[in-house]
């Protein structure tokens, strides 16, 4: 396994990181009891991984809570990753978001992350998502004000296309671009994706394993529980689960032959992207964070990479 660069920030990252949002909201009942979720983050840092993905926005704030206790003392060793701009309404994020860009708003939120991470510098901070009430460069532009300040290191924005990042690198370089990537969502790859090679920019794939269904875990008749985030997507709708099984089956068929996960081939070919492409999958099991882990070590052959290619897209839309 060969690290990444993370932009030009000059620091290299593990490709597969770890996306932290599940420990404490989205895809089960309740959230990781605090202890395990620990565990499972130092696991995380023994076995290799240093890039730490979270958000305000999840738990809201409990997330950064128990990622900042997980390391403590382990600092130095890790890129820590949070953002800010979307808002949950209430005290949870089933009663949906709203967004937030404004400078006094982001100035607050970092010093709010700060605090909950128990750090003194955020490595990566990204806007979570543009604020359409706001230009997106009073945004960038208060953004760069707290690299200038010390409060963050890089800078990196969630969700953006090519206009939009072609407006804030003009203020300041971005560091990474967070957006969707696996083998059911491809949208960015035709230009995104490029843009970030183009311009030094990392992009970071979240939910690489389709929020689990490229895993081959949710089955026809798999029951989401009204808590399950996924209950409300059109791509987890009872018949779209079903017709989309077939992308599951080829997916499979491909990890049969190379004896290793499903889990294992979405994330290879999400890191066959581009040596700029980083995964940040979530998990709250051990199993899976290994086998995550160890995907940075499959190479998939040409053969290989145009059979996935060929997956059909799938039924339903993202959100
Ligand atoms: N910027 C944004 O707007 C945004 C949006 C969504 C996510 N994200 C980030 O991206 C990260 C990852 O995305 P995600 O959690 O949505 O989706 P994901 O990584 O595609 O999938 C997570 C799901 O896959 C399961 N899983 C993980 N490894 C597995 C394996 N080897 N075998 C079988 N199942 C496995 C997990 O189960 P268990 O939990 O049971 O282990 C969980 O249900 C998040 O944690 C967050 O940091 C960012």
């Amino acid at each position: 396994m060969n690290k990444r660069p993370l932009g030009k920030s000059g620091r290299l990252v593990h490709p597969v990181g770890l996306g932290c949002m599940g420990l404490s909201w989205a895809y089960h009942d309740k959230a990781v009891e605090e202890a395990e979720g620990i565990r499972l983050i130092r696991l995380a840092i023994e076995l290799g991984v240093d890039h730490f993905d979270t958000s305000d926005a999840y738990g809201p704030h409990t997330n950064e809570e128990l990622v900042g206790r997980a390391i403590k003392g382990l600092r130095e060793k890790v890129v820590l990753a949070t953002k800010a701009g979307l808002v949950v309404k209430g005290d949870s994020a089933s009663s949906g978001y709203t967004r937030n860009g404004r400078p006094e708003y982001i100035r607050a939120a970092c010093e709010g992350s700060l605090n909950r991470l128990g750090i003194d510098v955020i490595d990566l901070y990204y806007l979570h998502r543009i604020d359409p009430e706001t230009p997106v460069e009073e945004t960038w532009g208060a953004m760069a004000e707290l690299v200038a300040k010390g409060k963050v290191r890089w800078l990196g924005i969630s969700e953006a296309k090519v206009p939009e990042l072609d407006r804030v690198s003009r203020i300041h370089p971005v560091t990474a671009v967070q957006s969707e990537l696996s083998l059911w969502t491809r949208d960015y790859l035709g230009d995104v994706v490029p843009w970030c090679k183009a311009n030094g920019a990392s992009f970071v794939a979240f939910s690489p394993l389709g929020r689990g269904f490229l895993t081959g875990t949710i089955k026809a008749d798999t029951e989401l529980s009204a808590e399950d985030f996924r209950s409300t997507l059109p791509r987890f709708s009872a018949d779209a689960v079903a017709a989309n099984q077939r992308i599951v089956d080829a997916v499979r068929a491909v990890a049969q032959r190379r004896r290793v996960t499903p889990a294992q081939i979405a994330l290879a070919w999400v890191l066959a992207q581009g040596e700029h492409v980083l995964a940040i999958p979530g998990t709250r099991t051990k199993k899976y964070l290994e086998q995550n882990v160890a995907a940075a070590d499959i190479a998939l052959t040409p053969e290989e990479l145009a059979e996935l290619d060929a997956i059909p897209a799938p039924v339903g839309g993202r959100y």
